[in-house]
């Protein structure tokens, strides 16, 4: 005999402040940019790198929206763990597989904090000769403590919340929630 699973909240029981933005504008904003990114590259070999792990949701959005020919391949780097300030710390996990030569590299990030993560990336990035290099950001919290060059696109500037959902985590928790949501102190 099988016995129902329990069924959850979609966040588990755990304690969202507010949304910050909804499924809606969210989407809104992501097909806008794929669209910024299509007038932007005009020609030449575009690669998508997405950031992993919080930037998967954004990214397979993103590049749906993206009217023209592109390629995609991934970074898998971390520096908070469990903690809600970065450890400053930035492990790289995965290096993409792809020769970035003469590409058209687009690093494509969840969110921008205190900037650790894109100085230490676009340093290593910089080194593989890419054609032009550049960030896009859903989120930018605008307080980096760091020196790193402004994101070619941004979606949304950022309360100084700790935000959670559309793959962003709280200890690996809340990455599948279709909206952002602060999460209570
Ligand atoms: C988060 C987020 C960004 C980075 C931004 O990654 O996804 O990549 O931190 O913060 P920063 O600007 O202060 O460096 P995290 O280390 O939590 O790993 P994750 O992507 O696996 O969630």
């Amino acid at each position: 005999m099988h016995t129902q699973p329990k069924v959850l909240s979609p966040t588990g029981g755990h304690e969202i402040e507010d949304i910050v933005f909804d499924q809606e504008t969210i989407q809104a904003r992501v097909a806008e940019l794929g669209r910024e990114i299509g007038d932007y590259y005009r020609s030449g070999d575009l690669l998508l790198l997405g950031l992993l792990k919080g930037s998967f949701i954004f990214l397979s959005d993103l590049v749906r929206s993206i009217p023209r020919p592109h390629r995609v391949d991934f970074m898998v780097a971390a520096s908070y763990g469990t903690g809600k300030k970065s450890s400053g710390h930035v492990r790289l996990h995965y290096d993409p597989e792809t020769n970035l030569e003469g590409k058209h590299v687009l690093l494509v990030e969840d969110i921008v904090d205190s900037g650790r993560t894109l100085h230490r990336l676009l340093r290593l990035l910089e080194t593989r000769d890419p054609a032009s290099l550049e960030v896009c950001a859903l989120l930018h919290k605008r307080v980096v403590s760091v020196d790193v060059p402004e994101p070619r696109f941004v979606g949304f500037d950022a309360p100084p919340a700790f935000l959670v959902g559309y793959g962003l985590d709280y200890a690996e928790e809340f990455r599948h929630l279709p909206f952002i949501a602060a999460l209570k102190e």
